[in-house]
């Protein structure tokens, strides 16, 4: 049964990394050709996208990002988080990059983000090698790829050509899931994404690294569900260890209890055990629509590298703008272009 499964699983994943890398959706209905549908925006990205006017532009990146995470590690982890909340809202468009009032990035739920000023060094730099040529979604993109790389996890090639969009509005990305969310709450906001369960699953093992702020799961601890108990699905020495931890509301714990600084599977071979931190997290385990996703990328590692990969290239998919007359490349990272006369 088991095999069958992740056969099914190996089959499936790559089929996901085949339409990832071709940057087409796997299914052409014959009512689409007919109809000259347009083809989708990811498919208008491409890898070679900056090889005329900006060729060291991934170099660029990668080197700024490893200085960064050389000298503060804890970035890692941020910058892969601060891609997730840009593509959530409106696609990756470096949305959330921009600092305004009631912007996404001064919305409560992106309060504890990071690592903007990673990006604005990168911005800086690439506006002296290539002025008004590198977006700062693909910056971002590929800094969450180079990220996870520096942290030990899989290479995938980002495609590029997003542009910038110029709107943010903080009350999209409230909606953004914060950790308390049930199953199909999750499901659901993936869906609308643009993502199926599986990317679920194996996107959610970025928790492999980086860490929470204790109030984003402080009910498990003492007033689960209403209940003014803890959550049952805690074990006692875990439950103790977190109430050691959280002695403040901004204090912060390992989302991965084990090898909080490697991108490894211990994420979900914590959930089998019940040391996942979030409710969201450790809901992965016991739901039925993704615990057996959950036992297959905690067992193979090879397995979650590769849908990982394959998962974030969707992701990175998102809502992108690549057509002539939407969107603009951003000269500075924190504000809308000033339009020119
Ligand atoms: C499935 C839905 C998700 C939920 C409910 C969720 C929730 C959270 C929460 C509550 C935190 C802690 C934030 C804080 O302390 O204020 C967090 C951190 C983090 N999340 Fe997620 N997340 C989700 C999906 C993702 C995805 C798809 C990614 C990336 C692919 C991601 C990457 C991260 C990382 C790397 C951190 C650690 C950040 C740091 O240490 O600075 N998360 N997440
Ligand atoms: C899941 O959460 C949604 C709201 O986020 C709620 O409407 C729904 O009833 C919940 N489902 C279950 C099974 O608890
Ligand atoms: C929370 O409480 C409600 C009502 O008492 C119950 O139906 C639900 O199953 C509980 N949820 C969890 C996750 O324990």
């Amino acid at each position: 049964m088991a095999s069958m499964a992740s056969f099914a699983l190996f089959l499936l994943f790559h089929l996901h990394m085949v339409t990832a890398a071709l940057g087409v959706q796997p299914v052409i209905t014959a009512a689409s050709m007919v109809s000259r549908a347009p083809p989708p925006p990811a498919s208008l990205l491409s890898h070679s996208f900056y090889r005329r006017t900006c060729p060291d532009a991934e170099g660029i990146i990668h080197r700024k990002v490893q200085a960064w995470i050389n000298k503060d590690f804890t970035l890692a982890a941020a910058l892969i988080r601060l891609h997730f909340h840009d593509c959530a809202v409106r696609g990756c468009d470096a949305s959330i990059l921009l600092n305004y009032r009631r912007s996404e990035r001064r919305a409560l739920a992106s309060k504890t983000l990071r690592g903007f000023r990673v990006i604005d060094d990168i911005k800086a730099e690439l506006e002296r090698k290539c002025p008004r040529t590198v977006s700062c979604s693909d910056i971002l993109t590929a800094a969450a790829r180079d990220a996870t790389i520096l942290a030990g996890g899989p290479f995938w090639e980002v495609p590029f050509g997003r542009k910038d969009g110029r709107i943010t509005i903080a009350a999209e990305a409230e909606r953004v899931p914060q950790g308390r969310e049930n199953v199909t709450a999750l499901i659901d906001y993936f869906r609308h994404l643009g993502l199926d369960v599986l990317d679920l699953v194996a996107l959610s093992g970025a928790h492999t690294i980086g860490r929470a702020a204790c109030h984003t799961f402080n009910d498990r601890l003492y007033n689960f569900n209403r209940t003014r108990k803890p959550d049952p699905n805690l074990k006692p020495p875990f439950l103790n260890l977190l109430r050691r931890q959280c002695k403040k509301d901004m204090d912060l714990v390992f989302l991965d209890a084990t090898t909080p600084k490697m991108f490894d599977t211990a994420y979900f071979k914590n959930l089998q055990k019940k040391l996942g931190l979030l409710t969201t997290d450790q809901a992965l385990q016991s739901d039925e629509r993704t615990s057996s996703f959950v036992d297959l990328m905690a067992n193979q590692p090879f397995l979650f590298e590769s849908q990982f990969s394959a998962s974030m290239v969707k992701l990175g998919n998102v809502g992108v703008l690549v057509r002539k007359n939407e969107g603009e490349i951003r000269v500075n990272c924190n504000f809308i272009n000033r339009r020119r006369k």
